[in-house]
């Protein structure tokens, strides 16, 4: 049976698992902060909207004003998007009453709700859906995030979605807080930092994908102006 895959939109990035993310997956994103989750995550809802496919993005840490700009920087022009009715983004941060594409509270009922009026309103064919982050709706309760990612997954991937969740890591231990999303997720790609010869350093490597015979070595990455994340080699 052939495997229908997504291209990440990462240059390098698909030949490393084999081809791309399997097509109905949801994948976890997960890392420090600044190791590049909300710029991967970026690619991925620009590559399926230059592929015709529709794109739903909930930023839960930052304003849709910051992931437009944030975007803008890398040569994605969002607000097109937006205007063709192609891309939603729900705006989980500034929660204006006034913003029928808002969440008013952090909470994974009303995530789910406002993510199928989307899905429903985007209409057929198939839809990248990015949550970015799932740590804020368990931040006050880590006992259920394993929880919360199995109804994302269970509910959502019914609706002809591939699926990117990103995960915070603690700057102190580098785990999560609250564990389960791994496990429940059918990917994961785990972003590094490291300072090394008083340089900031970037890594990513795929801890995770099944149904894939993926690339087993920690690549260095870059995130450059313009472009993006860069993978740069393995490391070595
Ligand atoms: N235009 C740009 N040119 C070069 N690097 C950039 C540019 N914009 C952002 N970056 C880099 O990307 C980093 C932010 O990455 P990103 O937002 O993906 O982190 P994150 O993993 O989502 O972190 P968090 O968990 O805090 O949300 C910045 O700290 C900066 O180093
Ligand atoms: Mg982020």
């Amino acid at each position: 049976m052939v495997i229908e895959r997504l291209s990440t939109g990462v240059k390098g990035l698909d030949e490393i698992i084999n081809g791309g993310i399997p097509r109905g997956f949801t994948v976890a994103v997960v890392g420090e902060p600044g190791t590049g989750k909300t710029v991967f995550c970026i690619h991925f809802i620009s590559s399926g909207l230059s592929k015709g496919e529709k794109g739903i993005y909930v930023t839960t840490e930052e304003s849709r004003e910051s992931i437009i700009k944030q975007a803008q920087l890398f040569g994605f022009d969002f607000n097109s998007d937006l205007e063709k009715g192609n891309l939603i983004i729900i705006d989980a941060l500034m929660g204006e009453k006034s913003d029928p594409w808002s969440l008013r509270d952090i909470e994974i009922e009303e995530l789910l709700s406002k993510i199928i009026e989307a899905r429903r309103l985007l209409g057929k064919g198939h839809v990248r859906l990015v949550i970015d982050s799932m740590s804020a709706f368990w931040l006050d309760k880590p006992a259920m995030a394993r929880k919360y990612s199995y109804m994302v997954k269970r509910i959502l991937s019914k609706w002809d979605m591939t699926i990117v969740l990103t995960s915070q890591y603690a700057v102190t231990t580098s785990l999560g807080f609250g564990f389960g999303i791994e496990h429940v997720a059918d990917g994961i790609l785990r972003f590094r930092k490291t300072v090394i010869g008083g340089v900031l350093k970037r890594f990513l490597v795929v801890e995770k994908m099944r149904q894939t015979d993926h690339d087993k070595r920690v690549f260095e990455i870059d995130i450059v102006n313009g472009k993006g994340i860069v993978i740069i080699g393995p490391y070595k």
